[in-house]
């Protein structure tokens, strides 16, 4: 079975999805699968890459592109010499995250393409992607959000009123980001302004969210068969003080940034409630295959639903592998598990 890695890509989280792709890369059972490597540069294009995992993907190099209908024909084009066909790809699996990968645009293509993918379908993606969108969703179908307003870029915004009504300090978030690239903690009503301006770098649309002072659990998802959901063990996430939350700092840059513990130390029942909250997540946004969905637990026993990423991070400090591999699914097998279901 012939399996492409997608990695890199336009979004801002070009370097995490090389992170993520290099341990999928390595746990695959080369036995059963063959790996074709296509690593998007950030502009954009497709490459096929030879030989072993790359530290970077390269600003140029031979062009591969699917043909539409094509079942996973593939069109290879060399800086010199003429285009070649090489034996069709099975299955896709990107490893992408953020805009451009994560949010349905790379799974459209899929479709066109006719071939197998990894992980959830077009609106799943876009859904979960869309932070405001996603809330929307959760809300109307009972999953306790955080409050909140979107603010876009073409309306004034009075960030007086805001903090008036959702107090301070407050969360300003990219609606379609990841890694919390654009985010941030604002604890006055200047900090609020700046915030949003930073953000709006990212998209054009901003979500202020009230700051909830909470402990913050993961569980992963996985779609065994269709419709037929295991939730894994809940993990949590305790970012170092001098970060203030769990940001890409925190994640990626400094090695000490948060403490994560697998399974999370809580009782029986808040652990049913989160898998039970997970579960009904992933079905409310019409998500496939596999998602990680981040949740803040209140001191006082109250849960609110964060966000959901459909392509959850698979790096070395990332939750989605290890709630799994705490609930009895080692990475290789994870993997595994994941082609198959995309392959039925
Ligand atoms: N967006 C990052 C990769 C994550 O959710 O893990
Ligand atoms: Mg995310």
């Amino acid at each position: 079975i012939r399996v492409a890695i997608l990695f890199g890509g336009k979004s801002a989280e070009h370097d995490v999805s090389l992170m993520s792709a290099r341990n999928v890369d390595r746990a695959i059972d080369r036995e059963k699968y063959y790996v074709v490597l296509i690593g998007i540069t950030r502009q954009g294009k497709w490459l096929l890459i030879d030989g072993e995992f790359p530290q970077s993907v390269p600003d140029n190099g031979t062009l591969i592109s699917l043909l539409p209908g094509g079942k996973g024909r593939a069109i290879v084009l060399p800086p010199s010499g003429p285009a070649y066909e090489i034996a069709p790809v099975d299955v896709l699996m990107p490893v992408l995250h953020g805009q451009f990968g994560e949010d349905g645009s790379v799974q459209g293509l899929a479709e066109v393409a006719d071939i197998a993918y990894v992980g959830c379908g077009i609106f799943g993606s876009a859904a979960a992607m869309d932070k405001h969108q996603a809330k929307s969703l959760f809300a109307q179908a009972g999953l306790p959000v955080a409050r909140g307003l979107t603010v876009s870029r073409h309306e004034p915004v009075d960030v007086e009123a805001i903090a008036l009504d959702l107090g301070l300090p407050l969360f300003v978030k990219p609606v379609r980001q990841g890694s919390s690239v654009g985010v941030s903690k604002a604890r006055t009503t200047a900090e609020l302004r700046s915030a949003i301006d930073d953000a709006l770098k990212y998209d054009s649309r901003v979500l202020i969210e009230e700051f909830i002072e909470a402990r913050e659990i993961e569980l992963g998802v996985l779609e065994e068969e269709y419709g037929r959901l295991r939730v894994s063990v809940p993990g949590e996430i305790a970012p170092a003080a001098a970060h203030g939350f769990y940001s890409y700092e925190a994640k990626y840059i400094d090695a000490d940034g948060a403490a994560l513990f697998v399974p999370a130390h809580l009782d029986e029942g808040t652990t049913m409630d989160l898998q039970e909250m997970a579960k009904r997540a992933f079905t409310t946004l019409g998500c496939e295959g596999m998602a990680r969905v981040d949740f803040f637990l209140r001191p006082d026993g109250r849960i609110v639903i964060n966000e959901i990423n459909t392509i959850p991070g698979f790096t070395d400090i990332s939750m989605y592998p290890k709630v799994f591999a705490e609930s009895g699914i080692p990475y290789p097998e994870l993997i595994d598990r994941l082609i198959r279901h995309a392959l039925k």
